[in-house]
């Protein structure tokens, strides 16, 4: 388990204290249509931190032809239909490029700074020529709108509970999803951002944001800063 991360309920729980059986009964939002709408039709795209493929079935329903990283067994092996590969997102070194990089789910607000960097390296090394990469960043309330919860329609509340600051500008976040059946609990570390900040990290790594995809701009395009 990483440092700060933990999770509790039944099944296995991911290094990052993600709940393998919770993520296979969350029901997929509007990611898949924010992504389709931004990218060519048909494009080859790696996702990071594909989890149980959440995104990945309905990106594959739409014709994408996805590539699907994470670094959970346990989750890789609930993917259906796509090409799955075991490893941390940091170390990732395909040897080839995608039409497009998802980072999603807030990965890019990891607490730990060189990791960021790793995973911002990791889409960059695999962007082919005019390719872009996506990414979901927090939305401006995240760490403050607290406590908060959102009554799902198919049945479960998801409550996140607190942000407490921990040192060095990192959270700890704790989130509780309760089913009638089941309760999970994740907590995890977070790095707020400012669009300031968050644009200077791309930077940092040789990207520029080259537009935001939703009103809220919590999804990013981001490409290669020109040589
Ligand atoms: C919050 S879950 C989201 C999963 C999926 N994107 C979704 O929306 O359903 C985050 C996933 O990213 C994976 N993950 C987190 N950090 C990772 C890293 N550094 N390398 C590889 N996988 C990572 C976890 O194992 C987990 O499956």
């Amino acid at each position: 388990m990483r440092t700060g991360h933990q999770g509790t309920g039944p099944g296995t729980i991911t290094p990052d204290g993600c709940a393998v059986e919770l993520y296979s009964r969350l029901p997929v939002g509007a990611e898949p249509d924010i992504i389709a709408a931004a990218v060519p039709a048909g494009a080859r795209i790696l996702e990071l931190g594909c989890g149980v493929g959440r995104m990945t079935h309905p990106l594959l329903e739409r014709g994408f032809a996805v590539t699907a990283v994470d670094e959970s067994p346990g989750m890789l092996e609930r993917v259906r239909g796509a090409r799955t590969i075991l490893s941390p997102i940091e170390d990732l070194d395909l040897g080839e490029t995608f039409d497009v990089v998802l980072l999603a789910s807030f990965l890019v607000h990891t607490g730990d700074v060189e990791v960021r960097r790793g995973l911002l390296r990791t889409c960059l090394r695999h962007l082919a020529d005019g390719g872009c990469v996506l990414i979901q960043r927090e939305g401006e309330d995240y760490h403050s709108d607290l406590p908060r919860q959102r009554v799902d329609p198919t049945g479960f509340t998801v409550r996140t509970l607190s942000s407490d600051p921990v040192g060095d500008g990192v959270n700890s976040v704790r989130v509780e999803y309760e089913f009638p059946d089941a309760t999970w609990t994740q907590t995890f570390r977070a790095r707020p951002m400012t669009p300031e900040a968050f644009e200077e990290a791309l930077a940092e790594q040789g990207l520029r944001v080259h537009g935001y995809l939703t009103e809220d701009r919590t999804w990013v395009r981001a490409m290669p800063v020109s040589p």
